[in-house]
Order: C-alpha cells, then structure tokens, then sequence
C-alpha cells in the first residue's frame, strides 16, 4: 500500500537534506510542498529542486496560510490533506516536504493530525531534518547548551509574562517566528540586560543567511519570516 512521507528538509543548504530524505525524494511519484500565499513560491521545494525529475514526478504545491490564529484555515489544511490522500488511494506515494524538522512548529503537524484521525489505515513515515535551530546556533557560533545548561525554544510571539519568565528561566533562550515581534521582544531583553547576549539569525543556512549581534540595528526594521533570536546568557 501507498504512504505519506512527511520528510524535513532542513533550513535551506541541499547539503543538509539526509541521504534517507534524498532517497525518498528522488523515489516518490508525487510530491506535496507548501506556500504561504497563491503567488508565493514554496521555500522547502527550491530546497530539494536538484533532486526531483520533474519529467516523472508531479509536484502538488498547496497553500497554507501563515497566520497566528489558526481560525479559519481547516479549509487549507483538509484540502491539502484530502489532495494527499487521495494519491495515496490510488497507490502513489506522496512526499510532503517541509522546512527543518516535520515535528517541529512545522505545517505538518496541522496534516499529521488530520490523517491519524481520519484516516488512521495510511501509513506515515516521518523523515526527521536538521533544525533552523540547528543551522542558526551555527551560523551565530553559540553552542545551544554544554553540560548541564537548560534551553528553552518557543515562539516569539508568547505571552509577554511567559517569556519574561523564561528568559530568567533557561540558560539559552531561542525565540522563533520572531519577525513580527522584534521590537516588542528587544525591549524586553533591554529591559532584562539580555541585549548583549544574542544573536539574530535569518535564512540559516543559505546563502542568504545574515547574523546580526547588534540588535538595536534592527529596530523598525521589516524582518524576514525565516530568522529567530538566540539569547544565551553563559557565552
Ligand atoms: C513554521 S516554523 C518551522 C520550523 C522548522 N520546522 C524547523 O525545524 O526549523 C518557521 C520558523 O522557523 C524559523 N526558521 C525556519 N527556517 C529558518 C532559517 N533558515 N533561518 C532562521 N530561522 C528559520 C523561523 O523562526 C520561522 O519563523
């Protein structure tokens, strides 16, 4: 019987794609790669372009919107899901790709749901990717935790209270999807004397990728969707 492979593709380089998840591209007849808007191109599919043919594999890109109140967006996912599904009925295997890690704050996860409560005969292998997380602490040359240190990942978008706290909290702090809320959260590590002990990190592992130290350059800025903030207290 067909499957659905959800597989990482990591944070942007080719080179960080794993062999399994190099395989399973080059194999599958089908492959799904999300956008966040009709126009948009997907991110995740001008990662694996070198390896697909497209003479021999059909590639389904499905929208997703990218909103933090997920409100009103089952639509997207029950057409992309139902799309893959449908594929799968017909015996083809499907790829769904998708940035960094599947298990992650990733797209899948809103799929992944959908297919183990409706349709829990398909079998889903989950193909795990190296982490913007990862790529980020390296392109900053911030090891994320060494010996008994304790790290703390969440959106940047938390509850004021809830970040505050755990930024006093943890050791090294990474605060994603931090576009949109950079001045609010660089007063907040001014505020904490955190400022100096951060890095901005945005397209990690491409070659676009920018890391920037001094943060008061960014303020009031237009931030890209790919970058998060390391805060890390020891370094
Ligand atoms: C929906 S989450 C996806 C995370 C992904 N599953 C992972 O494992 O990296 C999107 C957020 O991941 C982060 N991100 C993804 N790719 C990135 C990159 N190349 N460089 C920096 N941050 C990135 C940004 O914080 C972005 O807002």
């Amino acid at each position: 019987m067909a499957r659905i492979y959800a597989v990482g593709v990591g944070p942007g380089d080719p080179e960080l794609l794993t062999r399994k998840a190099e395989r399973i591209l080059r194999q599958v007849p089908v492959i799904c790669a999300p956008a966040a808007t009709a126009g948009d191109s997907s991110h995740a599919l001008s990662i694996v372009e070198p390896f697909l043919d497209r003479s021999r594999q059909e590639v389904l890109v499905r929208i997703f919107p990218m909103k933090k109140d997920q409100e009103g967006l089952d639509e997207f996912w029950e057409d992309a899901a139902e799309t893959m599904i449908s594929q799968v009925r017909q015996g083809r295997d499907v790829a769904f790709i998708t940035i960094g890690d599947p298990f992650l704050y990733s797209t899948f996860l809103y799929l992944y749901r959908i297919f183990r409560e409706r349709h829990p005969d398909i079998t889903i292998e989950v193909v795990p990717g190296v982490s913007s997380i990862n790529a980020a602490a390296v392109a900053a040359g911030m090891p994320l935790a060494a010996a008994s240190e304790r790290i703390a990942v969440l959106p940047a978008t938390f509850e004021e209270e809830k970040l505050r706290q755990t930024l006093l909290d943890f050791d090294t702090v990474v605060l994603m999807k931090v576009n949109r809320v950079f001045d609010r959260v660089y007063a907040l590590l001014k505020e904490l004397g955190l400022d100096g002990s951060c890095a901005f990190v945005s397209r990690a592992g491409t070659n676009e990728e920018r890391v920037v130290f001094d943060l008061d350059s960014l303020v009031g800025k237009k931030l890209d969707y790919l970058s998060l903030l390391i805060v890390k207290k020891s370094s």
